[in-house]
């Protein structure tokens, strides 16, 4: 009898790993790397939240909950997001508790578009973003950012990408590879398209704490765009634990949004995953009701090192760098160096045993860049200059 042979979906054979899994296969065979590629904070899960964890384990919280999570935790986030971001959300049939930013946001792309409509991503944004997109039988449509006009969005470069298919489109301040932050009047021009294209937008704000002081000792303001007039019934607003907290290995997530997307979401979530782990759900209660100042004293060490990094870049041959305003990446112009942003990131690995990712890894238009996570203490960060100067 003939063997009939099975072939993984279509959908699956679509998707490409990203650049950063390149650069993180090479530095794992190099004992004395430097490790800049990463996108988590190098610091520990603070100590009251590992307790409540525990406390949570051995109080039987074990078992299954409600698939938008439990209600103390969902309550919190709906204070949490009515205190902090200035929308209202019920938190009994609004809000939800997810694997992480990427369960969240994958929920939100199965809950509002269908097999084959496209959704608007941001260039450069975070490498995962098309992918995502892809593995929900739907279509990116990269919309540039421009370095020239600070990552900004620029509606007339945006407008020529829509076409009748255009259902979403993903926003992300502070952002992932730049460092910008969307000002609340960029905010209301994205507001204006969505509303007048009728889009939904997805609204990733993973790095909403890490702001930094302008030179000027003005500090960045951080803009929900579910708060402006009219955006809560076409937005979903995305947000982990795991940056903020330093929690990635724990999966915790949530989104936000109107009544009928929620109701979406929490019924897909049921049939992907059931819920998210009990004891974690615990530990983000605690997260978001306990203290504080781990968060503030995370963010000053960032703080700290973002000047020591960008200064030490602007130093560097061929390299120029803004200052960012928010995350924890640099996003330095490599145009200088006249070479590809993947051979120079090769280069820098392979020469200088520093691993950073290329530009290219987070669009078109991520090219002649490089971004250097400043997740790393400040003695590995001044080392990684001095071993890149070598290289170059
Ligand atoms: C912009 C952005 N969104 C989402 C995520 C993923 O977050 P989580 O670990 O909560 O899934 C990342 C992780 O690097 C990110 O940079």
């Amino acid at each position: 009898m003939e063997t009939l042979t099975v072939q993984p979906s279509r959908r699956s054979r679509k998707l490409g790993l990203s650049g950063i899994r390149e650069i993180f296969e090479k530095a794992q065979k190099i004992p004395d790397v430097i490790r800049l590629e990463f996108g988590e904070p190098d610091f520990d899960t603070p100590d009251n939240i590992k307790a409540a964890a525990i406390r949570a384990i051995n109080a039987g919280m074990t078992k299954y909950t409600s698939s938008a999570g439990v209600p103390e935790l969902r309550s919190a986030i709906a204070s949490k997001l009515a205190s902090e971001n200035g929308v209202d959300y019920d938190s009994a049939s609004e809000v939800i508790v997810t694997a992480g930013a990427t369960s969240a946001i994958n929920l939100a792309f199965l809950s509002t578009v269908d097999v084959g409509d496209e959704i608007l991503v941001p260039d450069p944004g975070w490498a995962t973003y098309p992918y995502a997109v892809q593995a929900v039988s739907a279509v990116p449509v990269s919309y540039p950012l421009r370095e020239a006009s600070g990552y900004s969005f620029e509606r007339e470069a945006v407008e020529r990408l829509v076409s009748a298919k255009t259902k979403a489109i993903l926003i992300n301040t502070p952002s992932n590879p730049t460092g910008a932050i969307l000002q609340r009047s960029n905010l209301q021009e994205i507001a204006d398209f969505a509303m007048e294209r009728n889009l939904f937008v997805i609204s990733d704000e993973v790095y909403e704490k890490f702001l930094y002081e302008d030179p000027g000792g003005k500090n960045k303001e951080h803009v929900s765009i579910a708060s402006l007039q009219g955006m809560r019934e076409r937005t979903v607003t995305v947000n982990a634990f795991s940056k903020t907290y330093a929690m990635t290995g724990w999966r915790l997530g949530y989104a936000a949004a109107a009544e009928p997307i929620s109701a979406a979401m929490t019924k897909i979530n049921a049939a992907q995953s059931s819920c998210v782990s009990t004891i974690a759900q615990y530990a983000a209660l605690e997260a978001l009701s306990g203290p504080q100042d781990s968060v503030s004293n995370m963010i000053s060490a960032f703080a700290k090192r973002r000047e020591v990094l960008v200064n030490g870049l602007n130093e560097l041959p061929g390299f120029s760098c803004p200052m960012p305003h928010g995350a924890f990446y640099a996003f330095p112009n490599i145009s200088g160096t006249r070479t590809k942003s993947y051979d120079l990131a090769m280069k820098i690995v392979e020469k200088g045993h520093v691993a950073v990712v290329p530009g290219s890894s987070f669009g078109a238009e991520g090219e002649d860049h490089l971004r250097l996570a400043y997740a790393n203490s400040l003695e590995n960060i001044r080392a990684a200059l001095e071993r890149i100067r070598k290289v170059l």
